[in-house]
């Protein structure tokens, strides 16, 4: 299962690819409402910390196909190769995502709640389909068991398009979905943060590192020891 942060804020971003294996970074209106500063130049800042080959997700803002082909074009024009455009999946959005493939540019049908949008975006052509697990679930419907139909409605019809779940609360949820074998999924950093936070955790390390000072002095690692 590939790995995203769900979030815009650069000094997170790099530490979180810093130390977890991170495939890239999704982002959406909402989420860079909340950064200061300019959005382009944040977007700019983001690619800079990823590198080329990592993919960013960035958003088109008009609601008709043909201005979110534009936005499009321009986000790519700037951002460059491994970029991924986020379009709605709605009537407009399908329109949109098939003169981008024509084009060459990836899409994310995202805001899906429901397999049938899932389903159309795919077949329009979209690289990749985002369930909103946790808004889902908050509707009263199962935000897991869309995101398995979804998976399983792919995988039947042969389309080459990989669900990335979001919209995650907890790390129960991506770990269910990680276990169903689901392509991606994209948490915020809090999320991402808990998958091993764990006291249990934090005790054995704890238990490993006063054991070895007994034996070799506080501080002193096997580098230190093999001279
Ligand atoms: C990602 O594609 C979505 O925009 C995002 O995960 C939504 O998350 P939220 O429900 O926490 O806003």
């Amino acid at each position: 299962m590939k790995l995203y942060i769900d979030d815009a804020n650069v000094s997170e971003i790099r530490r979180l690819v810093d130390l977890y294996p991170i495939d890239g970074v999704t982002t959406n209106p909402s989420i860079l409402s909340k950064v200061k500063g300019d959005p382009i130049e944040v977007l700019k800042e983001i690619r800079a910390v990823l590198g080329e080959e990592k993919e960013l997700f960035v958003q088109a803002i008009p609601t008709d196909a043909e201005g979110m082909v534009g936005d499009a074009r321009a986000i790519v024009g700037l951002l460059g190769k491994n970029t991924i455009v986020k379009i709605p999946s709605v009537p407009e959005g399908f329109k949109a995502i098939r003169i981008l493939k024509e084009e060459g540019i990836q899409t994310c049908g995202t805001v899906v709640y429901t397999p049938m949008q899932a389903y159309l975006a795919a077949k329009a052509g979209a690289s990749y389909v985002a369930p909103y697990v946790n808004r889902i679930d908050n509707m009263g419907y199962d935000g897991i068991a869309v995101t398995e139909q979804i998976q399983d409605i792919l995988t039947m019809h042969d389309l080459p398009c990989e669900v990335l779940a979001a919209s995650f609360k907890n790390s129960q949820q991506v770990l269910t979905l990680c276990a169903y074998g689901i392509g991606s999924a994209t948490c915020a950093p809090a999320v991402i943060d808990a998958f091993v936070k764990n006291l249990a955790i934090d005790g054995a390390v704890n238990d490993f590192l006063s054991d070895f000072a007994k034996i070799a002095g506080e501080g002193t690692t096997m580098a230190d020891l093999i001279g």
